[in-house]
């Protein structure tokens, strides 16, 4: 937890006249810094207006008067618990089913099922999978249905299939296993009919539950990817999914992620990331495997790789 050493003079009540809730700067560079000394995740200041919105909501679920009174609660003894909340409230949960389907395609032929003949070959029947910022579950659960619709559950081979993320809200929603039709309209079909249950006259028939023999292949637990000490008891992995979230780090934080990651998994396991993020500059730690065809896939770098 960041300390209150530098206690905000400067902070003061927050609302416009328009009553559109705006932090000063030196209010947002206070807030901003609290969040990135928890999360890793950088607000830059042409985010001010989505830290003050979000803010805000604290602040009015609360029912305080304005930032002021949030920085005092926060950094109160009994304001502990609230880094949490305030975590929770800033967190980008966006996520969906089969989200990205060429990874996906490339995850199933390319690397996975060459893993598991080497696992069989190894006389090794654990396979582990990490979702390392799973949100509401919906990443981790698509690679369950994919481990079923190819028949490699319950047979020789056990799965651990494990989901961490920093916001408590979006594990609750993982484990309940509840979706909206927009979460899981890339399912394909005979997928959904078999693995869900689908109530018509809830809100509109737009909810979809997935079945117990799903959610009890996956668990779901709080975990910070600046935290060493907890990702490393997660112990080794064989794949690890880390998507969509490093575009909010910084170069240190992603640093400090992208080692945890490595950490975490075996010498001829993979990590695999959004299509859109870059780990260039942390090439000596996770290194890029160019070789499967719809996606680059990350192995660890072999040790003394030198930061270039
Ligand atoms: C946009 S979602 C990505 C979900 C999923 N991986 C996907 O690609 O569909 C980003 C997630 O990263 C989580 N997150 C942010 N900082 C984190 C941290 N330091 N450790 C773990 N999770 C974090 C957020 O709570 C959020 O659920």
């Amino acid at each position: 937890m960041p300390s209150a050493s530098a206690a905000p003079a400067a902070i003061s009540a927050g609302i416009t006249s328009s009553n559109r809730p705006q932090l000063s700067p030196q209010q947002f560079e206070i807030f901003a810094k609290i969040v990135y000394d928890i999360s890793g995740m950088k607000f830059d200041a042409n985010k001010s207006y989505f830290l003050a919105s979000k803010l805000d909501t604290r602040v009015q679920a609360l029912g305080l008067k304005g930032f002021d009174d949030y920085y005092t609660y926060l950094t109160s003894p009994s304001g502990r618990p609230e880094y949490g909340y305030l975590i929770d409230e800033v967190s980008i949960n966006e996520t969906f089913f089969y989200r990205h389907e060429p990874q996906l395609q490339a995850f199933r032929d390319e690397i996975l099922m060459p893993l598991v003949h080497a696992r069989r070959a190894q006389k090794q029947s654990r396979l582990r999978i990490w979702s390392a910022a799973s949100s509401t579950g919906d990443e981790l659960y698509t690679l369950a249905l994919m481990l079923k619709d190819l028949g490699l559950v319950g047979k020789d081979l056990m799965w651990e299939l494990v989901g961490t993320d920093i916001c408590h809200d979006a594990l609750e929603k993982a484990r309940a296993g509840v979706y909206r039709k927009y979460n899981i309209r890339n399912v394909p079909p005979a997928l959904l009919q078999q693995y869900f249950t689908h109530d018509p006259s809830s809100q509109s028939g737009e909810i979809w539950s997935l079945k117990p023999e799903i959610k009890s292949i996956c668990k779901f637990q709080e975990g910070n990817l600046m935290d060493a000490s907890r990702c490393g008891a997660l112990g080794k992995f064989d794949i690890v999914f880390c998507r969509n979230v490093l575009i909010y780090f910084d170069e240190a934080s992603k640093e400090k992620a992208v080692q945890n990651l490595a950490n975490n998994v075996h010498e001829d396991g993979f990590v695999l990331l959004g299509h859109s993020e870059n780990i260039y500059s942390q090439r000596h730690i996770l290194r890029p495997d160019k070789s499967h065809t719809n996606s680059i896939a990350y192995q660890k770098a072999p040790p003394g790789t030198p930061k270039l």
